[in-house]
């Protein structure tokens, strides 16, 4: 067993899943501003902290990923950040990608950037304690999209960067997302979501990135938000595992999926059936950013002082998460 395959596996098991705790300045800006909060380094670090200090971190988070702001700060206790996460049992990670810019030759498309220095930047990270990384893919579902300009560009890109995070000691996890906006059919979305997981492994395997050490993290197989089909919990279960039974090398430890603008119910209750009809070898958890959090960013929205409050309700959540990576969630647990 690699090094890199242990980080992995520790990071996912025995129904832990991982926090993505790593929006951007601005996309946090946007969070904090939605439930009438001002977004200052302050602020996003209060909210973190919080969470990251909560009682169901250590059973539930095998991982947090980070955004550059965040790695850098430190704690209320005078711990740097990611120091806080190892001391509870967890791994710190970070994102190291610089966002989905428009792609040139598909202008209603996007590419996703940050290669440029990225070795350098990995060995800072990994200074400062990281031993996972995130790189995130884009693509949107219409008639004439995802294009083949951007499932080749973005799987090369997500190569590029996996091997580099590999040389580099970490992790990577591999999250190439097809949107829920639109109004197609879960048919089409696992046709265009196979197309693109099929075409990042062709990449990976190119560019020599060692499968047993990676994390991929897809979205679930859903009708688009605008569909008037809409499916069974069942039917997303059956179409997600097939299409990651056809798409993904077995060599891969496991599959961390994203929660994608799903309630936090939703995607708490279709990660549960995934795992009940799990006829795969893969590990199949979470790594939520809404889904774990919105509720718990609501609380504190009420009273930024009710630290107790803020982090029942994250434990909550996250305890839901990890009953439903080992099947074990029942929605009446929802009422506690
Ligand atoms: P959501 O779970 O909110 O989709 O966020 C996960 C993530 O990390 C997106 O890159």
């Amino acid at each position: 067993m690699t090094e890199l395959n242990k980080i992995a596996l520790k990071i996912i098991s025995k129904g832990k899943g991982i926090l993505a705790s790593d929006e951007s300045n601005g996309t946090m800006t946007k969070r904090l501003e939605a439930v009438k909060k001002i977004s200052t380094p302050e602020t996003r670090l209060a909210f973190r902290e919080i969470l990251f200090t909560s009682e169901m971190m250590r059973e539930c988070i095998g991982g947090v990923i980070l955004y550059d702001e965040t790695i850098n700060q430190i704690a209320s206790s005078g711990q740097k950040i990611p120091e806080l996460i190892t001391g509870i049992g967890s791994i710190p990670g970070i994102k190291v990608d610089t966002g989905a810019k428009v792609l040139s030759n598909s202008h209603e498309e996007t590419i996703t950037e940050g290669l440029d220095g990225l070795r350098e930047r990995l060995k800072k990270y990994y200074e400062l304690g990281a031993r996972f990384t995130k790189w995130r893919g884009v693509y949107k579902i219409s008639n004439k999209y995802p294009s083949q300009l951007a499932i080749h560009s973005n799987a090369h890109a997500l190569a590029r960067y996996a091997a580099l995070a590999q040389e580099c000691a970490m992790v990577p996890i591999v999250e190439p997302e097809v949107l829920m906006d639109g109004e197609h059919n879960a048919d089409v979305c696992l046709q265009k979501t196979s197309d693109v997981i099929k075409k990042c492994f062709d990449e990976l395997i190119i560019h020599k990135v060692d499968l047993t050490g990676i994390i991929l993290k897809p979205n679930m197989i859903l009708s688009g938000n605008d569909s008037n089909y809409k499916i069974s919990k069942e039917e997303v279960s059956a179409k997600t595992l097939e299409c990651l039974k056809n798409s993904v090398p077995k060599e891969v430890p496991g599959i961390a999926f994203l929660s994608g603008g799903q309630s936090d119910i939703e995607a708490t209750e279709n990660l549960n059936i995934i795992n009940k009809n799990n006829n795969t070898n893969f590990i199949m958890t979470y790594s939520y950013g809404r889904a774990l959090q919105q509720a718990a960013l609501r609380t504190w929205s009420k009273d930024m002082k009710n630290i107790k409050e803020t982090q029942n309700t994250f434990n909550h959540r996250a305890k839901m998460c990890s009953l439903a990576a080992e099947g074990k969630w029942f929605r009446n647990l929802e009422n506690n």
